[in-house]
C-alpha cells in the first residue's frame, strides 16, 4: 500500500475490518476498533510499523511500564460528517508532541513518517465505522511504553509503540461542567513532567477528580505547586476565561500542557476578532472577576473535549460561584468554528484539515 507506505498492512487486519459490527451504543473511548497499528524498538532501531487486528498484549509481570511508569500517549481524532471526509485535525502537531513527551521520559523517538502513516491507514481503514453526528469522531490513541522486562530502574531499552482508536461520541454528556478548584494536591511542579503527556500526570489527577465527584463537580482545575494561586490547566483539558471580546488563558509553563486545540483556539479567536491574552492568571482575581460578572464566562477545550463550557466554580470551603451563562455565547461560537474546520462544513483558513481516501 504505497498511500501508508511505511506501514505494513497485514491481511488478517482486512479480514477483522469486514467482521467488525459497529455497537449502536458507542459512548467515549469504551469501543475500539477491529484493528491496530504496533511496532517494537530494540536494539536501537524500531522493527516494521504493521497494521494488525486489534488484540490481548501479552506482558511479562517485570515489564517496567508496569512498575516505572515508563509511558507516553496521544489523543486526535479523525472525522466523517455530512458524508465527507475522513479528515484529521492537525496529526503533525501531535506527532511534535509525542515525541517531545518521548524526549522527556527517556523513551525512543518515533519515526515521523510512521507515525503520520499509522494515524493515516488506522482512520482511512475504519472510517466506514467513525460515528457521524457532529461532535462524535473515531478517537485515536497513539502510545509507547516500556516493555523491558527487569526490574532494575533504569531506562528501558525496549519500547512498543501502538496506535489505537475508538468510534466514540461525545465526552461529557451534558453541555456544560462544573469545575472545583484544587487548593490542595497539585499535578506538576516546577522541573517535571507536567508538559509531557505521561500516564503519571493523569494517575497523580485522580484522587482529587474523585473527591470533587463527591462534592458534585465533574472536573478539578489545578493550580501551581509552588504559590498555590495561579491557574494551571484542568487534566486532559486546557482553561479559557472570557472576558467580553477578550479570551485570557494561563501562558505555558512548563508544567502546563501545551494543547493543540488550546492554541488552535488562540489562532481561532485571534482570527474572529477576539483578543487573546496568554499570562499568568491568579485564581482570587478570577473569582472576583466571576462575581462581579466582568468574567463572563470560562470554558474547558481539549481534543476529547473539544470546547465546554463551564458553569460554575467552587472552591474548597464550599463556596459556588456560577458563571452568567451555563453555554456561553463566545465558547459556543468558537466551538462551532472549530468543528467547522474539524468536519469539513467550514473553510479551514489555516490549512489544519487533511483529508483522507476511506480504504475498505
Ligand atoms: C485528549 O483530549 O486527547 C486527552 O488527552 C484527554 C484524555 C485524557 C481523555
Amino acid at each position: 500500500m504505497d498511500k501508508f507506505k511505511s506501514i505494513s498492512i497485514s491481511p488478517k487486519s482486512l479480514e477483522a475490518i469486514k467482521s467488525f459490527k459497529l455497537p449502536e451504543d458507542l459512548a467515549f473511548g469504551k469501543v475500539m476498533a477491529p484493528i491496530m497499528i504496533e511496532s517494537n524498538y530494540d536494539n536501537g532501531k524500531w522493527d516494521e510499523f504493521k497494521m494488525v487486528p486489534y488484540q490481548q498484549l501479552t506482558l511479562d509481570p517485570t515489564c517496567k511500564a508496569l512498575h516505572y511508569a515508563q509511558e507516553i500517549f496521544e489523543g486526535l481524532k479523525g472525522y466523517y460528517t455530512n458524508a465527507k471526509g475522513p479528515f484529521l485535525f492537525r496529526p503533525e502537531e501531535n506527532m511534535k508532541r509525542f515525541n517531545l513527551s518521548a524526549k522527556r521520559m527517556a523513551m525512543a523517538e518515533i519515526p515521523e513518517e510512521s507515525f503520520l502513516d499509522g494515524v493515516d491507514a488506522i482512520t482511512s481503514y475504519c472510517s466506514q465505522f467513525i460515528p457521524v453526528s457532529s461532535g462524535d469522531s473515531l478517537y485515536i490513541r497513539p502510545f509507547m511504553f516500556a516493555s523491558e522486562n527487569s526490574l532494575g530502574i533504569k531506562p528501558s531499552e525496549k519500547f512498543k509503540f501502538l496506535i489505537v482508536a475508538s468510534p466514540s461520541q461525545a465526552y461529557f454528556k451534558s453541555g456544560s461542567v462544573k469545575v472545583l478548584v484544587e487548593e490542595d494536591a497539585v499535578r506538576a511542579c516546577p522541573g517535571g513532567v507536567g508538559h509531557a503527556k505521561t500516564g503519571g500526570n493523569y494517575a497523580a489527577s485522580l484522587l482529587s477528580m474523585i473527591n470533587a465527584n463527591k462534592k458534585g463537580y465533574d472536573q478539578v482545575l489545578w493550580l501551581d505547586a509552588v504559590t498555590k494561586e495561579n491557574i494551571e490547566e484542568m487534566s486532559g483539558m486546557n482553561f479559557f476565561a472570557v472576558y467580553g471580546e477578550k479570551l485570557r488563558t494561563p501562558e505555558l509553563t512548563e508544567t502546563i500542557l501545551n494543547g493543540i486545540t488550546r492554541k488552535s483556539i488562540i489562532q481561532l479567536a485571534t482570527h474572529l476578532g477576539y483578543k487573546v491574552e496568554e499570562k499568568t492568571m491568579k485564581v482570587s482575581e478570577l473569582v472576583e472577576d466571576v462575581k462581579s460578572g466582568a468574567c463572563s464566562e470560562a470554558f474547558a477545550c481539549g481534543t476529547a473535549v473539544i470546547i465546554t463550557p463551564i458553569n460554575t466554580l467552587g472552591l474548597s470551603n464550599g463556596e459556588t460561584f456560577p458563571l452568567q451563562h451555563e453555554q456561553g455565547p463566545v465558547a459556543m461560537k468558537l466551538r462551532k468554528a472549530l468543528l467547522d474546520i474539524q468536519e469539513g462544513t467550514g473553510d479551514d483558513p489555516f490549512g489544519w484539515r487533511k483529508t483522507l481516501s476511506p480504504q475498505q
